[in-house]
């Protein structure tokens, strides 16, 4: 009953909005993108390890898979930006690769990812080019649609520079139409939103993509990290409503691993994007990454909280003490309950700051014991112990870290 009522909950705190409809991104998609890390490198002759070419997205799905990142979820190999011929389109006016860094075009490396298990995707520009100034997509959505269906293409991230942004909803609604004709299930990653801000027609983002760009792209910096997670938390009441199975908002990639981030932020991002049922899509050197940053991608715990069947996003629900409460309800069975805590701390005196969770702020029930995971510390004492409603639980949280909490009644 006690299930039944939450789950009800959850489900009358959400409008309800027709989403769209190709079976894909049910839960939050996962996987690794090359823009944050890799921009807009083409010198593949200074730097062939790192250059926008075949072989950067070739290593790296050999690594998805013989590291454990596709069996933790990560399946999308995504290119960005710098992918196609920058001299312009073919004789049939097809957008193709360019000829040097993906000598044998792009069809050959979705064969190439799609033995191994995995799913390709490729970038796009609904305006006339692409921010990179790569020929655009404007006056041939449809034929784009079909080039990458013919592809074997599984994602495509459709950006939006160049091109005004009046009328932008109807033009992504209509390549999502292209799309769907092809008859090829191809997720789509919209970015009208990112572009005109909250003013933006959300609902035809609901209908049309399974996830879309809300705000700016995200660098390498925990500021960035805190800024983006501010602003979503700013305007959660807003946004949360329009994210569901197959339909999500995408506050960026997951810049773990790289330069920017410490260990503890790291723990920080990947507590935010697991609450917030953000998309789980890496940017980050596979064959250079250290095993502490890849222990936190690939944490059991933090992907299960993320990409619960519920999906529901979760919220900001308090900021005292400059520590972030962020607190996500799972899909419970039976009499069970389930919830994800994230505490983030926003304070930098260089002390792991106590902070007393009382359960009973959080839990519906007021009876029953709890099991709780700390989902980053597997070692600590309160994994062993089980709780009463009525319990504080004390943590400690690194300044500018997160402690992610996995609670469940017994
Ligand atoms: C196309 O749209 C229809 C109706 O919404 C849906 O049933 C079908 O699965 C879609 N097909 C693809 C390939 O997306
Ligand atoms: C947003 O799009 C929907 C169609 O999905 C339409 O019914 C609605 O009127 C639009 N809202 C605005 C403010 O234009
Ligand atoms: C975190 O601290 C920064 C810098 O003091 C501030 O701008 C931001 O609003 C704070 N965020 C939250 C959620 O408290
Ligand atoms: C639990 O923590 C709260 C502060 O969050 C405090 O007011 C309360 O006294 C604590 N209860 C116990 C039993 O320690």
């Amino acid at each position: 009953m006690k299930a039944l009522a939450i789950l009800l909950f959850a489900l009358l705190s959400l409008r309800s909005f027709q989403g769209l409809d190709n079976g894909l991104a049910r839960t939050p998609p996962m996987g690794w993108l090359s823009w944050e890390r890799f921009r807009c490198l083409t010198d593949c002759q200074k730097f062939p390890n790192e250059c926008i070419s075949e072989t950067l997205f070739k290593r790296t799905a050999d690594k998805m898979v013989s590291d454990g990142y596709l069996a933790a979820g990560y399946e999308y190999i995504i290119i960005d930006d710098c992918w196609s011929d920058k001299s312009g389109r073919d004789s049939d006016n097809r957008l193709k690769a360019d000829p040097i860094r993906f000598p044998n075009g792009i069809k050959p490396l979705a064969d190439y990812v799609h033995n191994l298990g995995l799913q390709l995707g490729i970038y796009g520009d609904y305006g006339t080019l692409t921010c990179g100034g790569y020929p655009g997509s404007l006056d041939y959505l449809e034929l784009d649609a079909q080039t990458f269906a013919e592809w074997g293409v599984d994602y495509l991230k459709l950006d939006g520079c160049y091109v005004s942004t009046e009328g932008m909803e109807e033009g992504y609604a209509l390549m999502a139409q292209y799309l769907n004709n092809t008859g090829r299930p191809i997720a789509f990653s919209c970015s009208f939103p990112a572009y005109k801000g909250l003013e933006a027609n959300y609902s035809m983002a609901v209908e049309h993509c399974n996830l879309w760009r809300n705000y700016g792209d995200i660098d390498d910096s925990w500021e960035d990290v805190r800024d983006i997670a501010t602003w979503f938390a700013d305007n959660q009441d807003f946004l949360r409503p329009f994210a569901g199975p197959g339909h999500w908002n995408d506050p960026d990639m997951l810049i773990i691993g790289n330069f920017g981030l410490s260990l503890e932020q790291s723990k920080s991002q990947m507590t935010m994007w697991a609450i917030m049922a953000s998309p789980l899509i890496m940017s980050v050197d596979l064959d250079t990454i250290k095993p502490e940053f890849k222990a936190i991608l690939q944490n059991e715990h933090a992907i299960r909280i993320n990409q619960d069947p519920l999906g529901v996003p979760g919220k900001l629900v308090s900021k005292d003490s400059s520590i972030m409460v962020w607190s996500k309800p799972l899909q419970s069975s039976g009499t069970s309950e389930e919830l994800a805590l994230g505490l983030v701390s926003n304070r930098t005196d260089g002390y792991l700051y106590p902070y007393d969770v009382s359960l009973a702020n959080y839990i519906q029930s007021t009876s029953g014991d709890y099991k709780v995971i700390d989902v980053f510390d597997s070692d600590n004492e309160i994994n062993e112990r089980s709780f009463k409603y009525s319990d504080n639980i004390t943590v400690r949280i690194p300044p500018t870290g997160a402690v992610l909490l996995l609670i469940s009644s017994l």
